[in-house]
């Protein structure tokens, strides 16, 4: 099925996306920062070589954003944003990678190295796919395209968002396209159809003003970890549901149809225990495990620390605790509502002897993107014509707080294209991106457009 210039290319395109791989575009650690760069740099290079023109390294206060488009389909033919992200999370803890990071392998079918999921392999989809149509004499390029990969979605993209409210009518399109999703599985397409929002805190709670002898003030202090387990513990119920008041106020509920058209997705729990080792799946009494990953909002503790840790035993009460606390938020909660019930609540429920300090960090909004577009539905027949079967719709667990800002500021849906398994382990050590997704992309992506501009040239 795959066309002769993608089988004749495909060892290239393969050392292509391992040599991006291997420059370490960690945005969140300033020690990479020429490293985000070198990445930005060469995509560029690669998008200029594929023939994408007007493209530009557009500074920020942060990381770079590269732009670049290509109009030359004509006024009348549909115009298609393409978004994605260059940067990747930190590599920590480099120990349990069973190769290094930043040296990728390919191994059993899979590109092994961070990033090659999330997003650079999916990324470089979109560049090759675009080379393919310019070069592959099979009617070139139906829509007019514009390009932006920005440096730092793995850091909340606050610098995207004001080059998106700076630039509104470069960036005029008809729809964003993005790959930074993921399929049910190989043989099972579907087409992530909406992303969670996030509110996410460190905390601090401060006991006596220095660590104190455990044995000479035990039991006549509150102990700052001890309250901080307790008001952490104290955020659920046991029917796991969340304890903040006003915290499912907006929440919205579902149909049963809905639900029902949601379930159709193939599913099993013990498929799913067994994949990350776990004796039970947990989670809201009342939901099913993926409407608990999609539908519904969640409160997790991503990092907790305090008083001592090093070797053996040391008898101290500690002066501090912390904790970083996240919230994944569904339509219609938003970001400032649930960031405000949080700090409240949590200040609020600190126990005598300690003092509470909420700091938030970066937030993004939920989003559901339409099924009864054109775009969507162009997406689906694309998905269909090279996997030989229709994509059902999911609602993904995850969040991208640039795909609700593009709705709100520009007015544009998405189309959330991902080829990621759930199994690809992005954020985790080896991090890794089957071949077979990669070039399913890149053979997906130019029916996407022939689709599309099908359906809506003018
Ligand atoms: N690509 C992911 C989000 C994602 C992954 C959505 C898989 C759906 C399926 C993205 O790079 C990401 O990691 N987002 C962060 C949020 C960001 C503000 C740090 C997340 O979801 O934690
Ligand atoms: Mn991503
Ligand atoms: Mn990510």
């Amino acid at each position: 099925m795959t066309t002769p210039y993608l089988a004749d290319n495909q060892p290239r395109f393969l050392e292509e996306l391992l040599d991006w791989l291997r420059i370490p575009s960690v945005s969140a650690d300033p020690k990479f920062q020429g490293d985000v760069r070198r990445a930005a740099e060469y995509l560029q290079a690669r998008l200029a070589e594929a023939g994408v023109q007007n493209l530009a390294l557009c500074e920020t206060a942060g990381h770079p954003i590269v732009y670049g488009d290509y109009l030359a389909a004509g006024p009348g033919k549909p115009t298609v944003l393409v978004y994605g992200h260059y940067d990747v999370q930190p590599a920590d803890p480099y120990e349990l990678w069973t190769s290094p990071p930043f040296e990728p392998v390919i191994k059993d079918g899979n590109i092994y190295a961070r990033g090659a999921c999330d997003d650079k392999g999916q990324v470089y989809m979109h560049v090759k796919a675009f080379e393919l149509m310019m070069r592959d004499g099979q009617g070139g390029v139906p829509c007019n395209i514009k390009f932006m990969f920005e440096g730092e979605e793995e850091i909340g993209s606050n610098n995207l968002g004001l080059f998106v409210q700076a630039n509104k009518e470069k960036l005029k399109a008809d729809v964003i396209l993005l790959s930074d999703t993921g399929i049910l599985a190989n043989d099972v397409p579907s087409i992530e159809v909406g992303l969670r929002g996030l509110s996410y805190h460190e905390v601090e709670v401060t006991g006596p003003n220095r660590d104190l002898h455990s044995g000479l003030y035990g039991g006549a202090v509150q102990n700052p970890i001890n309250a901080l387990c307790q008001m952490i513990a104290s955020l659920h119920d046991q029917h796991g549901h969340i304890t903040i008041p006003g915290f499912y106020d907006n929440v919205e509920e579902l149909s049963t149809a809905a639900r029902a058209e949601l379930a159709k997705a193939p599913f099993s729990d013990a498929e799913f225990e067994a994949s990350i080792g776990l004796p039970a799946s947990y989670g809201e009494a009342g939901y099913s495990t993926p409407e608990r990953t999609s539908i519904r909002p969640t409160l997790d503790v991503n990092g907790i620390w305090g008083g001592y840790i090093g070797e053996g035993a040391k008898t101290v009460i500690a002066s501090k605790a912390f904790a970083k606390i996240s919230m994944r938020l569904v339509p219609n909660q938003t970001s400032d509502e649930i960031t405000a019930l949080f700090q409240q609540h949590f200040e609020r429920i600190a126990p005598a002897g300690v003092t509470v300090q909420v700091r938030p960090h970066h937030g993004g909004e939920p989003v559901v993107t339409p099924t009864d577009s054109a775009a969507y539905q162009a997406a689906a027949d694309a998905m269909e014509t090279t996997f030989g079967k229709r994509p059902v719709p999911t609602r993904g667990g995850g969040s991208i707080p640039i795909v609700a800002m593009f709705k709100s500021e520009l007015g544009i849906d998405s189309v959330l294209l991902g080829f990621g398994l759930d199994s690809d382990a992005i954020h985790s050590p080896n991090e890794h991106f089957g071949v077979f997704n990669f070039l399913k992309g890149i053979e997906t992506i130019p029916h996407f457009y022939r689709n599309y501009a099908a359906a809506e040239t003018r």
